[in-house]
């Protein structure tokens, strides 16, 4: 309960003062009389503003416990050590204590001590680490080389393995010193650093139901949230590459293609912009199986920045304990911490050994988000308020520009069918900090910030405002740097002002993925509707038929139409023709049972039909085009 009044306080206090100023009478048609909300209202776009605790959607969400990977401390930690300008490795003899303890019968017969050996993570490919040959032993206060950031733990006592750990560091490297010394001089005053850190799969009304702790504390800080953010594509991948590269998925696929040997290498990500441009990088993301640049395509033959934590994240996950929790709604360990903790850690870490230099640090997390659960994030909210307030603590927030956001919404499952589902699907959360000496410098971001909470933005923006950020840093004869998102010339900053005429088409986000109309929806079924019905099965046969080359084609039966579950109607803007309609269609199809929703539109006078875009709504999607079964195949459809 005290979630939901946390959150739905504007809509309390409507309430209230609508219990005040017209008495008792009134609370029966309260409901009816309440006047539509929205996040946008300009003459460009109108986003209504989705009610997170409407009870469609509130009834499938569960507040879940943070549950710790362990009762036990870590035995061991590691620690840089300023002096020596090297990790050493510790081992704490007080925790030491509890492990006996355990075991009683086991502490009997034990030494004082355990004892203790280490092995260092070496990337050999993208997809492949190695540990080296032998675990090698240490004493407490071992020295760890410089040339590998991860390093997995094993512990002994009396013959028997007491425990295993991992530890990542970011050991420092003479190269990427040389580097910031040689721009420090060049540029003579401290530059923003640049902060990104993502969880997968979270709208903004999600992060008020499972993050209202975390959300209290962003409103609270004076952080910026712009709540007209919405996302141009379907799942991750196509949305990041906007952000990070200003190209779309269609172009990057024909300029470096990420099903190609080394394709990923020839794209311009703004990391390597920001590296050429003198800042230390860092990348790093959990359940690497399903990471970013990795799912399906084939990744980085080099790691792509200074700090790449993926072969140490994969070293844990085939090594530590507890990766094989598949439950819907726990959150996986890895060792003695959660999966994702092991990526929060590592961006507290990079921040602080960075704190006085000018770092660009992109850090992701999956695995307490990503599905279709809306409840499982739940557990992390306070670990996130911590999170942020250990960055406060250690001074990140006072030179550092940080985005923390979100890819999408939920992509399936029953709370996606809803029609907020619809809108949740396409309005991740995005916040944005800017440090204090730059609010001092440049009021006229503040004000920016301030106009564009409730403007329309677009992951292309972000890409454009980090060049904007590196064009202040470096403020000689790099104009160019300045640039447009490619693939969304009218794309800009969001420390400029976002003009109030921005439609969809300005913002690059097509209309399969525009929440700028609202729809109504209508329960009696036109013969329009079942010719675009008809129309969507052909398509995705057609589609189906061409995959991979027609590889599949003839080996399934075709799908048929079902049924027609939600029809839909755009209610026009001005900007829009009106012999145009637009409809949304949710349909069923046998014999998957698959559900599909597409965007359509209806010319009236040519009666030219055209799918502008499809999305599979059923919980059975996921994972299905890289599976390479055939019979598979046909229910992947
Ligand atoms: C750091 O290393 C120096 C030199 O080896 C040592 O004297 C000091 O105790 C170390 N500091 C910590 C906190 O371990
Ligand atoms: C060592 O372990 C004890 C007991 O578990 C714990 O209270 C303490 O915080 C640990 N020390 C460090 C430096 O982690
Ligand atoms: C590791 O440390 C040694 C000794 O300080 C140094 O010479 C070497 O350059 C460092 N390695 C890297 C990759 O920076
Ligand atoms: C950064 O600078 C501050 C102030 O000079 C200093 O206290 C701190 O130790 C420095 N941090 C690092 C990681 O160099
Ligand atoms: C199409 O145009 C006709 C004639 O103007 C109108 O009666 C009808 O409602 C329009 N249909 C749609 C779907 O806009
Ligand atoms: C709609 O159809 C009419 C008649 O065929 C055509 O002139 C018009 O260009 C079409 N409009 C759009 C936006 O396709």
């Amino acid at each position: 309960m005290e979630l939901h009044l946390a959150g739905g306080n504007t809509r309390r206090t409507m309430w209230r003062t609508h219990l005040w100023w017209n008495g008792l009478l009134l609370l029966s048609c309260v409901q009816s009389v309440k006047p539509k909300k929205y996040i946008v209202r300009t003459e460009g776009c109108k986003i209504e503003d989705p009610y997170p605790y409407d009870a469609e959607v509130w009834k499938n969400f569960k507040r879940i416990e943070y549950t710790e990977c362990s009762t036990l401390q870590p035995l061991t930690r590691a620690e840089y050590n300023a002096s020596t300008e090297f990790y050493q490795l510790h081992i704490n003899q007080s925790a030491f204590q509890q492990y006996l303890q355990i075991d009683l019968d086991f502490a009997a017969h034990s030494s004082s001590s355990p004892s203790c050996c280490y092995m260092p993570v070496e990337r050999v490919t993208e997809q492949e680490v190695d540990l080296g040959e032998n675990c090698i032993s240490f004493e407490s206060g071992v020295q760890l080389r410089n040339t590998t950031l991860g390093f997995l733990v094993q512990c002994y006592a009396n013959g028997k393995r007491i425990y295993t750990n991992g530890h990542a560091t970011v050991p420092e490297r003479g190269h990427v010193r040389r580097r910031l010394a040689e721009w420090a001089i060049e540029r003579g005053e401290a530059v923003p650093s640049v902060l990104l850190v993502a969880m997968d799969t979270i709208s903004r009304q999600q992060l008020m139901r499972a993050m209202p702790l975390t959300r209290q504390y962003l409103q609270n800080t004076g952080w910026f949230e712009l709540a007209g953010y919405n996302k141009v594509e379907d799942n991750t991948l196509p949305n990041v590459l906007p952000l990070t590269t200003g190209y779309n998925r269609n172009s990057v696929n024909h300029m470096c293609n990420p099903h190609e040997e080394e394709g990923l290498e020839r794209c311009p990500f703004i990391w390597k912009l920001y590296q050429d441009l003198g800042y230390v990088t860092a990348f790093g993301e959990d359940d690497t199986p399903i990471n970013t640049f990795n799912y399906l395509i084939k990744g980085f033959r080099q790691p792509p920045v200074d700090y790449y934590l993926r072969p140490y994240l994969m070293a844990a996950e085939q090594w530590l304990d507890g990766s094989d929790q598949l439950e819907q709604d726990s959150q996986p360990c890895l060792g003695y911490r959660h999966a994702a903790e092991h990526v929060y850690d590592y961006a507290l870490e990079f921040t602080r050994r960075y704190r006085n230099d000018s770092y660009f640090g992109f850090f992701w997390t999956n695995t307490h988000s990503h599905g279709n659960s809306i409840s499982r994030t739940s557990a992390m909210d306070r670990y996130m308020r911590r999170f942020w307030q250990r960055m406060a603590e250690q001074g990140t927030m006072e030179h550092s520009v940080v985005f923390f956001l979100s890819d999408h919404g939920l992509l399936d499952g029953s709370t996606r069918r809803t029609p907020l589902g619809w809108l949740e699907e396409r309005l991740p959360f995005l916040y944005i900090w800017l440090p204090p000496h730059l609010r001092q410098a440049h009021p006229e971001f503040v004000h920016a910030l301030n106009e564009n909470r409730q403007r329309l933005t677009s992951p292309f923006d972000v890409f454009v405002t980090l060049k904007h950020i590196l064009r202040l840093a470096s403020p000689n004869d790099l104009a160019h740097l300045l640039g447009d998102a490619a693939d969304c010339p009218s794309c800009q900053s969001l420390l400029q002002p976002v003009p109030l005429a921005r439609t969809c088409a300005d913002a690059g986000i097509p209309e399969h993925w525009c929440t700028c109309r609202s729809y109504y929806t209508y329960s009696r079924h036109t013969s329009t509707d079942y010719l675009m019905a008809q129309l969507i099965v052909q398509h995705i046969n057609a589609l189906f038929e061409k995959y991979k080359d027609g590889k599949y084609a003839g080996l399934c039966k075709p799908l048929t139409l079902m049924n027609i579950m939600r029809a839909s109607i755009a209610r026009l803007n001005k900007a829009d023709n009106p012999r145009i309609s637009i409809h949304r269609l949710q349909i069923q199809v046998e014999p998957t049972q698959s559900i599909y929703e597409a965007t359509l539109s209806h010319n009236n006078s040519s009666q030219n039909m055209v799918i502008s875009g499809i999305s599979r709504l059923d919980e059975h999607k996921p994972f299905c085009y890289g599976e390479q079964v055939d019979q598979f195949i046909c229910k992947c459809r």
